[in-house]
């Protein structure tokens, strides 16, 4: 894909010399792993409620259903790859001086793709603990039924972010700051419908940052965007950061 025509001067001069670049993902960027989005017409919030699996009265009303919810989706991550956007984000961590990736995902393919300085706003599938004193559970779970914690006897439980709760303070607060302060603002494969989240590119846009959006389908930032890649992620990431890292061999950094 020719970027350099779709993106205009301006932005091409921030892409060769920002200092400070942070990346919000959504559940777009895994679409091309077979990971499941949540609002495209065939994700995960058009087949299951929301309501019933992804809060704490759902939990509560049905541990077993929720549990076993998320053991599928755990299984599901045994059987996928990061794909080339993964992949192209980690890259970019090496070509910039200060880079903040920050995902809404649960999958930790960003981690497994080599990305290191990463954020992760709604938790992730891979650790546990306990719904009820809040320790973390590291035992052995099976796929059937919650197990219950060793300390005070309450229902582990995912350590994902659910509706109706708080996203952790300390993560939020860093990515806040991390919005204020970026030079280049990348949001990838959200539908920026969710918040605090979808607080973030706004924060940044308010703050002087370039915001540049790749999704294949609008947002409410798209409006606001300085630039819309209307472009698949494992597409358009490769090329972009590609084209990055010719700007800064070439005409930038001297
Ligand atoms: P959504 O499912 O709401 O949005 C996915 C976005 O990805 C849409 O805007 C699609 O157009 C876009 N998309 C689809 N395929 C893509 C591709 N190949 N490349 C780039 N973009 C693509 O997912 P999120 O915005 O991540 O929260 O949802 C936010 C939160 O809502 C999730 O973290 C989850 C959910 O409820 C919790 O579980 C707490």
């Amino acid at each position: 894909m020719e970027l350099k025509q779709i993106l205009s001067s301006s932005v091409l001069a921030r892409l060769t010399l920002s200092q400070r670049v942070a990346v919000l993902t959504g559940a777009g960027v895994s679409a091309e792993s077979g990971v499941a989005t949540f609002r495209d017409p065939n994700g995960l919030w058009s087949r299951f409620r929301p309501e019933e699996l992804a809060s704490m009265d759902g939990f509560l009303s049905n541990p077993e259903r929720v549990w076993q919810w998320y053991q599928h989706r755990r299984h599901v991550l045994d059987h996928v790859e990061p794909n080339p956007a993964h992949r192209a984000l980690a890259q970019l961590e090496a070509l910039v001086p200060e880079f903040t990736l920050i995902t809404q995902n649960v999958d930790r393919l960003h981690q497994r793709a080599g990305s290191r300085n990463v954020l992760e706003l709604h938790g992730n599938l891979e650790e546990n603990h306990c719904s009820r004193c809040g320790a973390p559970y590291e035992d052995e779970i099976n796929d059937d039924q919650p197990p219950r914690c060793p300390a005070c006897g309450g229902l582990i439980r995912p350590s994902v972010v659910w509706f109706g709760e708080l996203l952790p303070a300390d993560v939020l607060l860093h990515a806040e700051r991390v919005a204020r302060c970026a030079e280049v603002f990348l949001v990838v494969g959200t539908s920026a419908e969710v918040y605090p989240a979808a607080a973030l590119p706004r924060i940044a846009w308010e703050s002087g940052a370039t915001l540049i959006e790749v999704n294949p389908s609008p947002t409410p930032l798209s409006e606001i965007a300085h630039a819309t890649i209307r472009e698949k992620a494992g597409i358009a990431l490769p090329a972009l950061v590609q084209l990055i890292a010719q700007l800064r061999t070439t005409d930038g950094m001297e």
